[in-house]
């Protein structure tokens, strides 16, 4: 018999409709995925390199549980240089990428009962995350009028004498939402007043367009500091995906906590990985590729909007970060595809895929208006896959 906790833990809706996407391309039919979660760039040369370097020298044993100190100090180096924080290697934790350094984090700072507030839509990791910590999310809804960003007020109605803590994801995965510096300062206020803990995944913080800028919640003084896990990792910012390398910059007890923890479940991250993270923190050459990178996504998320603008019925926020479009497709609901009613965006969803398009529903993210498409895949599919979204809300009637 599966525990209670275990068994509460819903199985991954977006994996779900990629498996069906899957499914019907081995079977010969042509299908455009809107789904990736990774960027569609090879990892860079120099860290493949460094990777074979580490292997060549023996560098295949066991890391101290919290990483490597060379790897540390870049990162420390990295939050001085790009966020003007100040942190100590003792104060930092290296994961089997970030998604373990949340799930540690959030075990270090929730307690059974306590309560949890994140802004919805949301990536559908943290709720579950946020249970398996004995914790209880609480959802607040943003309005896509704010750009899904939630204020400081809404922040503060939802704020109970149970709450513990806030994620905040800026940019965000699946709104593309990035929060500008006096917006992340107005909550901080709001979190200082009520002495909250944050979680802020800060993955995608290079993935920034149209003159947004990235900030961190942990530089707004000493209070935020000492009240906040900056959670950030290789993943996104050198498309690294595979190699599993994410880490933590937090407040020494915390830092203390999540190393023990970890010491105990994964223990280090691999080897190979952090030497060749040491690299993509420190070479020249990661400027020239993120910028690059940065600039192919920014012209596809300009391409995208173009087409949208031009599709009756689709409606969006711009999207100012990450690699995501989160676009509202409430106004086809009631509507039918080739007979199948279409109510939300499960079933909307579900007929895209008939017209050879997979897109993932909102609903896995907190919001059934909306079905989010990424753009972490090439131009030539991007405008193909409009073009069958154009024609499949044509068809619908
Ligand atoms: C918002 C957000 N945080 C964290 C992660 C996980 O990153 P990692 O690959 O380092 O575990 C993802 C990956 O999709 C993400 O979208």
């Amino acid at each position: 018999m599966v525990s209670k906790k275990v068994s509460n833990i819903k199985p991954s809706l977006t994996l779900e409709i990629t498996a069906k996407a899957k499914k019907m391309k081995a079977s010969g039919i042509s299908v455009i995925g809107f789904g990736a979660g990774e960027p569609d760039f090879n990892t860079p040369e120099y860290i493949i390199n460094a990777a074979k370097h580490a292997l060549d020298i023996g560098f295949t044993k066991y890391t101290p549980a919290s990483g490597m100190q060379e790897l540390k100090i870049a990162i420390c180096e990295k939050l001085l240089k790009d966020n003007g924080l100040n942190y100590e290697p003792s104060q930092i934790v290296v994961s089997s990428g970030a998604k373990s350094s949340l799930y540690h984090a959030i075990c270090a700072i929730v307690d059974d009962g306590d309560e949890v507030i994140l802004p919805s839509p949301y990536w559908l990791t943290y709720p579950e995350l946020v249970g398996l910590a004995g914790g209880k999310t609480v959802f607040v809804n943003t309005k896509a009028e704010n750009g899904y960003k939630i204020t400081a007020e809404e922040l503060e109605n939802a704020i109970t004498d149970k709450t513990k803590c806030f994620i905040l994801n800026s940019p965000n995965n699946p709104t593309g939402a990035v929060y500008s510096e006096e917006e992340i300062k107005s909550l901080a206020k709001v979190i200082e007043k009520h002495g909250l803990y944050v979680v802020s995944d800060e993955i995608y913080e290079k993935l920034v367009y149209g003159g947004a800028k990235h900030y961190s919640i942990a530089a707004c003084g000493e209070f935020l500091k000492e009240h906040t896990v900056v959670v950030n990792g290789m993943s996104k910012t050198y498309s690294m995906t595979g190699w599993r390398i994410g880490y933590i910059a937090a407040p020494v007890e915390i830092a203390k906590a999540v190393s023990s923890m970890q010491s105990h479940t994964t223990s280090n991250a691999c080897s190979i990985a952090q030497y060749a993270s040491v690299e993509a923190l420190a070479s020249k050459e990661s400027e020239k590729f993120v910028a690059e990178m940065q600039r192919v996504f920014d012209e596809r998320r300009k391409y995208m909007m173009k087409r949208i603008d031009e599709i009756p019925c689709l409606k969006y926020s711009e999207p100012a970060g990450a690699f995501y479009m989160f676009v509202d497709v409430s106004g086809v609901y009631g509507k039918a595809y080739q007979g199948q009613k279409i109510d939300g965006s499960l079933s909307f969803a579900d007929a895209a895929l008939k017209k050879g398009v997979a897109v993932v529903p909102g609903v896995a993210f907190g919001n059934d208006n909306c079905i989010r498409l990424s753009y972490a895949t090439s131009m030539e599919d991007i405008k193909e896959g409009i073009d069958r979204i154009a024609q499949f809300i044509k068809e619908i009637n």
